[in-house]
């Protein structure tokens, strides 16, 4: 192994807008590639570890496919099967890990979890998804506006619901990639000031989720109630209930406008049916873009 230091993927933050730029571009190139039944195996004889304390469908799937068609493996290892879920220290598991992959995928609830297994791992780590942030979904994301309209740069998108990890992880991919961020959340649910106070500048608070759509290029969405929130959905669901997003916060945005879920999605909550499954929905090929963006990034990470 060579002594260059280990780059990690926590938070966009990690990476310069630069880097960002090159993989969304990577992303599309994979893509383009695979559709043409490119056999592309630069990560032949690499081990990706991908730990889930959280269930996911697309992540895993993406992580483990997109492994396999660098040329590498992906092993799938879960805290109830590993001694992780007996107590052992992050920081130990950390290091035996990462003396025997090549990189480590890690889904779980406390962002700090993620933090302090890269600062004992030898190899990237990559953040799958935490309470605070979900960086993967935004490569995807933006990939796919790029993909059907170009440039996100100058561009306004809406973020409607909760301030949650996706919200945080739009708000930094609007200072990275250089757009403007209006989002509509209810008293409460507001993302959080460590994320929000260095984002000044690029993003706005407007309450009326119609007010925030206008001029918009992009509507984005997520559930309600989050994985560790089950107890919440309840609550939830009277706090977020003006925050819906349906026709009339589509017909408030530009014509042209795209709308997006990161998924899964729960119809006639955050967003109708007619919107998720309508013309302007991008929502499918947001999903399949997390295997090429993330074959970008692991690129980038491994080889
Ligand atoms: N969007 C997303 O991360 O989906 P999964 O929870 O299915 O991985
Ligand atoms: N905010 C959601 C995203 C799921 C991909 C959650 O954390 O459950």
């Amino acid at each position: 192994m060579s002594d260059k230091p280990v780059r990690h993927f926590l938070s966009l933050m990690d990476l310069t807008p630069h880097e960002l730029d090159v993989l969304v571009k990577r992303g599309i190139e994979l893509k383009a590639m695979r559709n043409r039944n490119f056999v592309h195996e630069p990560l032949k004889n690499k081990t990706l570890a991908m730990i889930f304390e959280k269930s996911s469908t697309r992540t895993r799937i993406s992580f483990e496919a997109g492994m396999t068609q660098l040329g590498g493996h992906a092993m799938f290892l879960s805290p109830r099967d590993t001694q992780l879920g007996r107590g052992e220290p992050i920081e130990d598991s950390a290091r035996v890990m990462s003396r025997m992959v090549d990189a480590i995928m890690i889904r779980t609830f406390d962002h700090e979890t993620v933090e302090t297994f890269a600062k004992y791992s030898k190899v990237p780590v990559i953040n799958a998804l935490t309470d605070l942030l979900h960086p993967c979904q935004l490569l995807a994301d933006v990939m796919t506006y790029v993909e059907h309209r170009g440039s996100i740069k100058g561009k306004t998108a809406t973020w409607i619901g909760d301030g949650n990890n996706m919200c945080h992880s739009w708000t930094n991919a609007a200072r990275q990639f250089g757009f403007k961020l209006n989002i509509a959340c209810p008293e409460g649910y507001d993302p959080l000031p460590e994320i929000m106070d260095p984002a000044a500048g690029h993003y706005e608070i407007i309450r009326d989720p119609v007010e925030a759509a206008k001029g918009s290029d992009l509507i984005v969405t997520d559930v309600w109630a989050s994985m560790g929130q089950e107890e919440e959905q309840h609550k939830r669901e009277q706090a977020f209930s003006g925050y819906q997003v349906n026709a009339d916060v589509m017909s408030a945005a530009n014509n042209d406008a795209v709308f997006m879920h990161c998924l899964p999605a729960h119809r006639g909550e955050e967003v109708t049916a007619d919107v998720i499954d309508g013309g302007q929905s991008v929502v499918w090929d947001e999903a399949e873009n997390r295997l090429h963006a993330q074959k970008a990034l692991l690129e980038f990470l491994m080889d």
